[in-house]
Protein backbone atom coordinates (compact mmCIF):
# COMPACT_ATOMS: atom_id res chain seq x y z
CA UNK A 1 0.00 0.00 0.00
CA UNK A 2 2.63 2.20 -0.20
CA UNK A 3 1.95 5.84 -1.71
CA UNK A 4 -1.80 4.90 -1.29
CA UNK A 5 -4.07 6.75 1.30
CA UNK A 6 -6.26 5.16 3.77
CA UNK A 7 -9.17 5.82 6.32
CA UNK A 8 -9.88 4.12 8.80
CA UNK A 9 -12.90 4.77 11.32
CA UNK A 10 -12.23 3.43 14.68
CA UNK A 11 -14.78 3.01 18.34
CA UNK A 12 -18.43 4.08 19.18
CA UNK A 13 -20.11 7.15 18.59
CA UNK A 14 -21.14 9.03 21.85
CA UNK A 15 -24.94 10.88 20.99
CA UNK A 16 -24.98 13.34 24.31
CA UNK A 17 -28.59 13.80 26.22
CA UNK A 18 -27.44 16.69 28.05
CA UNK A 19 -24.16 17.95 29.43
CA UNK A 20 -23.14 14.15 31.61
CA UNK A 21 -25.37 11.57 29.63
CA UNK A 22 -24.99 9.75 26.02
CA UNK A 23 -26.21 7.05 24.24
CA UNK A 24 -23.00 4.84 23.38
CA UNK A 25 -21.88 1.20 22.34
CA UNK A 26 -19.65 -1.45 23.43
CA UNK A 27 -17.18 -0.77 20.51
CA UNK A 28 -14.15 -0.29 21.84
CA UNK A 29 -11.91 0.45 18.80
CA UNK A 30 -9.62 -1.95 19.03
CA UNK A 31 -10.73 -3.56 15.36
CA UNK A 32 -10.46 -0.11 13.48
CA UNK A 33 -6.41 0.60 15.31
CA UNK A 34 -5.53 -2.66 14.50
CA UNK A 35 -6.60 -2.12 10.56
CA UNK A 36 -4.54 1.35 10.44
CA UNK A 37 -2.04 0.01 12.29
CA UNK A 38 -1.91 -3.10 9.16
CA UNK A 39 -2.23 -0.28 6.58
CA UNK A 40 0.86 1.45 7.89
CA UNK A 41 2.94 -1.41 7.99
CA UNK A 42 1.48 -1.86 4.38
CA UNK A 43 3.21 1.07 3.57
CA UNK A 44 -0.18 3.58 3.23
CA UNK A 45 -0.64 7.30 4.63
CA UNK A 46 -3.17 6.62 7.78
CA UNK A 47 -6.23 8.83 9.18
CA UNK A 48 -7.52 6.72 11.71
CA UNK A 49 -11.10 9.08 12.61
CA UNK A 50 -11.53 7.91 16.02
CA UNK A 51 -13.84 7.90 19.14
CA UNK A 52 -11.31 6.36 21.80
CA UNK A 53 -7.96 7.04 22.69
CA UNK A 54 -6.05 4.26 22.76
CA UNK A 55 -2.15 4.43 21.98
CA UNK A 56 -2.17 5.72 18.26
CA UNK A 57 -0.18 3.38 16.06
CA UNK A 58 3.15 4.81 15.05
CA UNK A 59 2.94 6.66 11.84
CA UNK A 60 -0.86 6.98 11.87
CA UNK A 61 -2.63 10.40 11.50
CA UNK A 62 -5.60 10.67 14.50
CA UNK A 63 -8.85 12.92 13.95
CA UNK A 64 -10.69 13.08 17.59
CA UNK A 65 -14.39 12.74 17.13
CA UNK A 66 -17.43 11.97 19.04
CA UNK A 67 -20.61 11.99 17.68
CA UNK A 68 -21.73 10.68 14.56
CA UNK A 69 -22.37 14.10 12.96
CA UNK A 70 -18.47 15.09 13.83
CA UNK A 71 -17.44 11.37 12.34
CA UNK A 72 -19.24 12.28 8.74
CA UNK A 73 -17.47 15.42 8.71
CA UNK A 74 -13.82 14.43 9.52
CA UNK A 75 -14.54 10.88 7.28
CA UNK A 76 -16.28 12.86 4.21
CA UNK A 77 -13.03 15.46 4.66
CA UNK A 78 -10.10 12.74 4.40
CA UNK A 79 -12.10 10.42 2.28
CA UNK A 80 -12.11 12.96 -0.83
CA UNK A 81 -8.38 11.85 -2.00
CA UNK A 82 -8.49 8.04 -0.65
CA UNK A 83 -7.90 5.41 -1.90
CA UNK A 84 -8.96 2.79 0.46
CA UNK A 85 -11.64 3.67 3.28
CA UNK A 86 -12.75 1.16 6.06
CA UNK A 87 -15.58 2.40 8.10
CA UNK A 88 -14.80 -0.19 10.97
CA UNK A 89 -16.72 2.18 13.88
CA UNK A 90 -19.34 1.59 15.11
CA UNK A 91 -21.55 4.59 14.72
CA UNK A 92 -24.94 4.90 16.52
CA UNK A 93 -28.17 4.68 14.32
CA UNK A 94 -30.42 7.16 16.06
CA UNK A 95 -29.64 10.19 18.40
CA UNK A 96 -31.57 12.35 20.59
CA UNK A 97 -33.78 15.11 18.84
CA UNK A 98 -32.61 17.44 21.45
CA UNK A 99 -30.08 17.55 23.65
CA UNK A 100 -30.40 19.70 27.41
CA UNK A 101 -28.36 22.33 27.82
CA UNK A 102 -28.16 21.18 31.61
CA UNK A 103 -28.38 18.63 33.38
CA UNK A 104 -31.48 17.20 33.08
CA UNK A 105 -32.64 16.88 37.12
CA UNK A 106 -34.91 13.67 38.80
CA UNK A 107 -37.10 16.18 40.24
CA UNK A 108 -38.22 17.29 37.01
CA UNK A 109 -39.61 13.41 36.38
CA UNK A 110 -38.80 10.67 34.25
CA UNK A 111 -37.95 12.57 30.81
CA UNK A 112 -38.80 11.49 27.19
CA UNK A 113 -35.99 11.07 25.04
CA UNK A 114 -37.08 11.75 21.26
CA UNK A 115 -34.72 10.25 18.81
CA UNK A 116 -33.62 11.19 14.84
CA UNK A 117 -31.92 8.87 12.45
CA UNK A 118 -28.13 9.75 11.74
CA UNK A 119 -26.91 9.86 8.32
CA UNK A 120 -25.67 6.25 6.88
CA UNK A 121 -21.91 7.55 6.72
CA UNK A 122 -20.87 4.44 4.64
CA UNK A 123 -23.88 4.67 2.46
CA UNK A 124 -23.11 8.46 1.97
CA UNK A 125 -19.47 7.61 0.97
CA UNK A 126 -21.06 5.06 -1.13
CA UNK A 127 -22.67 7.42 -3.30
CA UNK A 128 -20.10 9.78 -3.99
CA UNK A 129 -17.68 7.01 -4.09
CA UNK A 130 -14.40 8.91 -6.54
CA UNK A 131 -14.07 6.24 -9.39
CA UNK A 132 -11.48 3.31 -8.24
CA UNK A 133 -11.73 3.96 -4.06
CA UNK A 134 -12.46 1.18 -2.63
CA UNK A 135 -15.14 0.99 -0.14
CA UNK A 136 -15.33 -1.47 3.21
CA UNK A 137 -17.78 -1.82 5.51
CA UNK A 138 -18.65 -3.62 8.73
CA UNK A 139 -21.40 -5.40 9.61
CA UNK A 140 -22.50 -7.13 13.00
CA UNK A 141 -24.62 -10.56 11.80
CA UNK A 142 -26.54 -13.15 14.07
CA UNK A 143 -27.71 -15.60 11.39
CA UNK A 144 -27.86 -15.66 7.51
CA UNK A 145 -24.11 -13.79 7.65
CA UNK A 146 -23.40 -13.82 3.99
CA UNK A 147 -26.81 -12.60 2.42
CA UNK A 148 -27.07 -9.89 5.47
CA UNK A 149 -24.26 -8.89 4.94
CA UNK A 150 -24.30 -9.01 0.84
CA UNK A 151 -27.89 -7.35 0.83
CA UNK A 152 -25.39 -4.40 3.17
CA UNK A 153 -22.49 -4.24 -0.08
CA UNK A 154 -25.38 -3.60 -2.04
CA UNK A 155 -27.88 -1.11 -0.45
CA UNK A 156 -24.76 1.34 0.30
CA UNK A 157 -22.36 0.38 -3.06
CA UNK A 158 -19.44 -0.89 -0.89
CA UNK A 159 -16.80 -3.20 -2.44
CA UNK A 160 -16.04 -5.98 0.71
CA UNK A 161 -17.95 -5.58 3.66
CA UNK A 162 -16.12 -7.26 7.14
CA UNK A 163 -19.22 -9.86 8.56
CA UNK A 164 -18.41 -9.82 12.34
CA UNK A 165 -20.05 -13.24 13.67
CA UNK A 166 -21.58 -11.74 17.38
CA UNK A 167 -22.98 -15.11 17.63
CA UNK A 168 -19.22 -16.55 17.98
CA UNK A 169 -17.31 -16.47 21.84
CA UNK A 170 -14.44 -15.72 19.42
CA UNK A 171 -15.23 -12.75 17.93
CA UNK A 172 -16.81 -9.18 18.59
CA UNK A 173 -16.20 -6.08 21.29
CA UNK A 174 -12.94 -6.09 23.64
CA UNK A 175 -11.62 -8.62 22.58
CA UNK A 176 -7.96 -9.11 20.57
CA UNK A 177 -9.53 -12.07 18.19
CA UNK A 178 -12.12 -11.62 15.80
CA UNK A 179 -13.99 -14.24 13.45
CA UNK A 180 -15.02 -12.77 10.38
CA UNK A 181 -16.61 -13.39 7.34
CA UNK A 182 -15.30 -11.03 3.99
CA UNK A 183 -18.22 -11.03 1.37
CA UNK A 184 -18.06 -9.14 -2.08
CA UNK A 185 -19.31 -9.42 -4.87
CA UNK A 186 -17.54 -12.27 -5.96
CA UNK A 187 -18.13 -14.57 -2.74
CA UNK A 188 -17.83 -15.12 1.20
CA UNK A 189 -14.73 -16.30 2.84
CA UNK A 190 -15.27 -17.38 6.03
CA UNK A 191 -11.71 -16.81 8.06
CA UNK A 192 -10.72 -18.78 11.27
CA UNK A 193 -10.60 -17.00 14.60
CA UNK A 194 -7.31 -14.55 14.84
CA UNK A 195 -6.02 -11.84 16.09
CA UNK A 196 -7.30 -8.28 15.19
CA UNK A 197 -4.19 -7.19 13.11
CA UNK A 198 -4.07 -10.39 11.22
CA UNK A 199 -8.13 -9.35 9.75
CA UNK A 200 -6.78 -5.98 9.39
CA UNK A 201 -3.89 -7.71 6.97
CA UNK A 202 -6.60 -10.41 5.53
CA UNK A 203 -9.07 -7.25 4.83
CA UNK A 204 -6.01 -5.44 2.72
CA UNK A 205 -5.01 -8.53 1.01
CA UNK A 206 -9.25 -8.73 0.14
CA UNK A 207 -9.27 -4.85 -0.98
CA UNK A 208 -6.25 -5.78 -3.18
CA UNK A 209 -7.33 -8.27 -4.32
CA UNK A 210 -10.72 -7.01 -5.30
CA UNK A 211 -9.25 -3.95 -6.80
CA UNK A 212 -7.34 -6.25 -9.34
N1 LIG B 1 -22.49 2.90 9.43
C1 LIG B 1 -22.28 4.21 9.07
N2 LIG B 1 -23.13 5.19 9.50
C2 LIG B 1 -24.17 4.89 10.29
C3 LIG B 1 -24.41 3.54 10.66
C4 LIG B 1 -23.54 2.57 10.22
O1 LIG B 1 -21.32 4.48 8.35
N3 LIG B 1 -24.98 5.88 10.71
C5 LIG B 1 -21.56 1.88 8.92
C6 LIG B 1 -20.72 1.20 9.98
O2 LIG B 1 -19.49 1.87 10.18
C7 LIG B 1 -20.50 -0.17 9.35
C8 LIG B 1 -21.80 -0.42 8.61
O3 LIG B 1 -22.32 0.87 8.31
O4 LIG B 1 -19.44 -0.16 8.42
C9 LIG B 1 -22.79 -1.17 9.43
O5 LIG B 1 -24.00 -1.12 8.77
P1 LIG B 1 -25.41 -1.19 9.51
O6 LIG B 1 -26.44 -1.09 8.44
O7 LIG B 1 -25.49 -0.28 10.67
O8 LIG B 1 -25.30 -2.65 9.97
P2 LIG B 1 -25.52 -3.34 11.32
O9 LIG B 1 -24.79 -2.60 12.42
O10 LIG B 1 -25.13 -4.76 11.09
O11 LIG B 1 -27.07 -3.18 11.62
P3 LIG B 1 -28.43 -3.41 10.80
O12 LIG B 1 -28.24 -4.69 10.04
O13 LIG B 1 -29.43 -3.46 11.88
O14 LIG B 1 -28.64 -2.21 9.91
Amino acid sequence: LAGRKVVVSAGGTREPIDPVRFIGNRSTGKQGYALARAARLRGADVTLVSTVSLPPPPGVEIVAVTTAAEMLDAVTSAAADADIVVMAAAVADFRPTEVATGKIKKSGGIPEIGLERTVDILATLGEHKPAGQMLVGFAAETSDVERSARDKLERKNADLIVANDVGSPDAGFALDTNTVTLVTTDGADRLRSMSKLDVGHAVFDAVVSVAG
